[in-house]
């Protein structure tokens, strides 16, 4: 039978179209291929695949793909839900949130890296990185970056005004309606919308208050005296002192709130320390923003901050796990850290770069960082702790937006925390 050049042309599309569906479902990943999945930034994933590149051609049989996910923490969350609970293979080195740690490991998603780092290597991070990463006496992640919450004010229209920046709740509060009243710009910008944001700021708010979710014992203490005025305040600089925006509840997430202070609409910002290099990015911040530590309630002693660090972790099913681990060791060695806080601030998680001079000039908030690690909060480490947090989320969210009393919320958080805790340790 003799074709015509139509039907050719036709046979030769559908072969290709064949050998593409071929090739599609059939492709696993090459020997020596690994993904390092993450969520990050524009500039974050400019220096990560820098970095890839140079442990590339110093690994020339492991080649390295990125999988980037969204920046959101609740969105990666669920991403793992889905493909870790999977089983899947198709991710090996996983930059992931200190909360999660817990619940992987718990679901035995998380491989145990304690076989695979030096003793005198795991010794070398910041402590307070042992009490997210080691669930259950077992090493589950290997500490990439520290995080916690700072204030960032615009230290020329502070100076304009002659006032320092504040120590306490108190005094931002005045500062801001002062200020406002001149400037047309919002005073306290923060993260009010219902999500895991939401949490870190509502035990900033209450540790700076001498409160707790959870005191040292392990009892649920959250309804107290002390935690209501926090989140009466928390109410308060929306509603009644009109220095948050009105949508703080409905959209205020990191970077909402970061866009809005480098548009120049915001006094103070509380943020996470990315935050001070993308400041000195931006031509019209410059030389405009300090940086200090949150502030405390009038006659506390201290102010607080959550510790909100993100780690690197083994995929349990990862069919190539002796090149994730090498990938690992890379990215988080000391020489990478201090790139990777020189470039984009981050918070260093090896004790040492907390005293190295360069960074120490270039990172105004080091020292914060160091000292801050003696008062700060921890989220509970528990494979339950996604259900505490939606808890406190929804309930702390209902009072910013009007929609119940903190007298209320706080005691509706306190009875369901304390339900879970009985069901989770009873099972
Ligand atoms: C940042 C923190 C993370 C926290 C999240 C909340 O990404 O590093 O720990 O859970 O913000 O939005």
């Amino acid at each position: 039978m003799k074709l015509t050049a139509k039907q050719i042309i036709l046979l030769s599309v559908y072969i290709l179209i064949g050998f593409w569906v071929i090739y599609t479902f059939t492709r696993t990943k090459n020997a020596g291929e690994i993904v390092l999945s993450l969520g990050a930034g524009t500039e974050e994933v400019k220096l990560v695949k820098k970095l890839i590149h140079e442990f590339e051609q110093k690994n020339p049989l492991i080649k390295v793909t990125l999988n980037i996910l969204p920046a959101p923490t609740d969105q990666q969350h669920h991403h793992y839900l889905t493909t870790l609970g999977a089983k899947s293979a198709d991710i090996d080195v996983m930059r992931i949130d200190t909360i999660w740690i817990a619940e992987f490991a718990a679901a035995g998603w998380l491989e145990s890296l304690g076989n695979y780092i030096p003793a005198e290597d795991a010794e070398s991070f910041i402590p307070i990185t042992d009490k997210t990463n080691i669930y259950n006496n077992t090493l589950y992640a290997i500490p990439w970056n520290a995080n916690i919450g700072l204030l960032y004010y615009r230290k020329d229209i502070l100076d304009k005004y002659n006032i320092p920046p504040p120590d306490t709740w108190e005094e931002l509060a005045d500062i801001c309606t002062k200020i406002t009243a001149f400037e047309p710009m919002y005073g306290y910008l923060w993260q009010g919308k219902q999500y895991e944001g939401l949490v870190c700021n509502f035990i900033e708010f209450i540790g700076s208050n001498g409160g707790e979710v959870f005191d040292t014992e392990g009892n649920v203490v959250v309804n107290s005296p002390q935690n209501r005025k926090a989140l009466d305040f928390m109410h308060d600089v929306i509603w009644r002192y009109h220095i948050s925006p009105p949508n703080t509840p409905s959209e205020l997430m990191e970077e909402s709130s970061r866009h809005l202070f480098q548009q120049g609409k915001g006094l103070f910002l509380r943020n996470w320390t990315y935050v001070w290099d993308l400041c000195q990015r931006d031509p019209a911040m410059r030389g405009k923003v300090g940086v200090t530590r949150l502030p405390r309630f009038a006659g506390k002693e201290d102010s607080t901050s959550v510790y909100a660090g993100w780690h690197l972790a083994l995929n349990a099913y990862s069919r190539k796990k002796e090149q994730a681990w090498k990938l690992i060791n890379f990215l988080a060695s000391q020489r990478v850290q201090k790139e990777l806080s020189s470039t984009l601030s981050w918070a260093p998680t090896r004790a040492a770069l907390y005293k190295d001079p360069e960074l120490l000039q270039k990172l105004p908030f080091l020292t914060i960082v160091e000292e801050s690690l003696n008062t700060i909060q921890i989220r509970p480490n528990l494979p339950y702790y996604q259900w505490i947090s939606d808890v406190i989320q929804k309930h702390v969210s209902r009072v910013l937006s009007n929609q119940t009393s903190s007298e209320q919320a706080l005691q509706t958080i306190q009875t369901k925390i304390e339900y879970m805790q009985n069901e989770f340790t009873q099972n």
